[in-house]
């Protein structure tokens, strides 16, 4: 086959170079917005009357056709040719001649390209946002039936606090929120119009730029045509946000693997979401959770894949920018998996309350509220701190904890111990007494899952 661009050369290359330099492989999945956009310029050329309405109503018509063939599997790809724009305008012109030849009047393959991969990744932003929602109704749920289960709460995995476990799930959600805000902020950025940049310097036709980028759902146009075409800060964006949501959604998986953990077993993860091993009977493995924390390595690696390519290039558009498709669509491909299997995974789970009590209940993480007790008394915290630590020690020693301490015992160290210690440093109390605004407390929590409920 004859390339389109053949003229300054003949347009014959070896194989070889034909194979690395096509992308059909990879865009062809941009076909629904490569023909959107044509439709759009078609009918821009009309009412600009750079060609007539009878040309660009028979483009139309055969592009819509395409677009129907495509759909329908009528028309397969052709992975000889170059990308999927080098495709469409191939089988327009194979089918209606000469007027076929007129599409690609006042524009270039460099804004059709960033055109239609601005359209194609404004959609995938839509889905990501949708499963995000998801997942965090997921959560949201999950927080809910368990919103006075107690556990520990850890810093430096060392026991600390008691907190519930609907608080430490809506943790989770608070960082998803922010997340699907960083989507719809990088969508709002990307949403505008690179199409009539043209190869690099704009046209000498009187094209109406506005006119195709209001048709194409655009909230505006890309102001400088060497920018349109040329960078890819959109990609960027959008895998630098998805990353921070795998960041994430890493951590809780690290959490959710470790909970399953016989060690733990705070947490059981449905039969539907683990596997089993192939030679040790007894394994129940968190395999989901451990591939939503290796798959963000891959999301990472595709934007830093992505600045790299980006960094040294001159304006404007260099065939090195090819490389942001299979980046950027790997990474959404990868980021919707993940998150349909979360929410999944997060739906089916089920907590142990008893070993989370257990665990809170052997940490001494009722230390501080025995500090906050003897202030609350009137002794200064640094002193009161001492002796909370004191006791502590004392409790190891002894094998014990401080519920179980005689007051005799505690009146040793203080004069102003007695008897309402024991009900304040149960951990009940010590959650319930958290109702500070984003605290533990089954009210407090209960007041956060009001405001992810109504912010989605
Ligand atoms: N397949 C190309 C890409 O993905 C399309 C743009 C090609 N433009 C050019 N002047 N070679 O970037």
């Amino acid at each position: 086959m004859a390339k389109m661009w053949a003229g300054r050369t003949d347009g014959k290359t070896e194989k070889i170079a034909d194979d690395f330099n096509s992308s059909i492989r990879f865009d062809s999945r941009m076909y629904r917005q490569d023909i959107t956009g044509s439709m759009a310029h078609a009918a821009m050329l009309a009412a600009q009357k750079i060609i007539t309405k009878e040309d660009a109503d028979t483009l139309i018509a055969g592009l819509e056709q395409i677009l129907e063939d495509i759909e329908n599997g009528k028309l397969p790809m052709d992975m000889e040719c170059e990308d999927i724009h080098m495709f469409v305008e191939q089988v327009l012109t194979q089918r209606l001649g000469d007027v076929g030849k007129k599409l690609h009047t006042a524009r270039s393959r460099n804004d059709q390209v960033a055109l239609d991969i601005r359209m194609y990744l404004r959609d995938e932003i839509d889905e990501i946002s949708a499963l995000t929602k998801e997942l965090i109704a997921a959560i949201t749920e999950k927080a809910e039936a368990y919103a006075d289960a107690i556990m520990p709460g850890y810093t430096h995995l060392q026991r600390a606090q008691p907190v519930t476990f609907g608080h430490y799930l809506m943790a989770y959600a608070m960082m998803l929120l922010r997340d699907l805000d960083r989507l719809a902020d990088t969508r709002k950025r990307m949403n505008q119009s690179p199409i009539g940049c043209c190869a690099l310097a704009g046209t000498t036709y009187d094209t109406d730029r506005h006119f195709e980028a209001a048709k194409l759902g655009f909230d505006g146009i890309c102001r400088n045509s060497l920018d349109g075409v040329s960078d890819r800060d959109f990609c960027v964006e959008l895998m630098s946000t998805i990353s921070i949501l795998m960041m994430h959604l890493s951590r809780f998986s690290e959490e959710i693997i470790l909970w399953s953990s016989w060690e733990f077993k705070f947490v059981e993860l449905s039969d539907a979401y683990t596997t089993g091993s192939s030679i040790m009977p007894q394994k129940k493995n968190p395999d989901m959770a451990e591939l939503v924390r290796g798959k963000t390595g891959r999301v990472y690696g595709n934007l830093m894949a992505l600045l790299t390519t980006l960094k040294g290039l001159p304006l404007a558009y260099n065939k090195d920018m090819q490389e942001d498709k299979e980046a950027v669509f790997d990474t959404c491909d990868t980021v919707k998996m993940c998150l349909q299997v979360f929410a999944g995974m997060i739906a089916t789970m089920t907590a142990n309350r008893e070993n989370m009590l257990l665990a809170a209940q052997k940490g001494f993480i009722n230390a501080t509220d025995l500090a906050d007790y003897l202030v609350k008394k009137g002794m200064p915290f640094r002193s009161a701190y001492k002796i909370s630590g004191q006791l502590v020690a004392l409790c190891i020693e002894k094998n014990t904890v401080l519920e179980n301490l005689s007051m005799d015992t505690y009146k040793t160290f203080s004069e102003l111990f007695e008897e309402d210690l024991y009900q304040e440093i149960s951990l009940k109390t010590c959650v319930e007494k958290r109702i500070s605004e984003g605290g533990t407390s089954v009210a407090s929590v209960k007041a956060q899952i009001a405001y992810v409920k109504e912010c989605l």
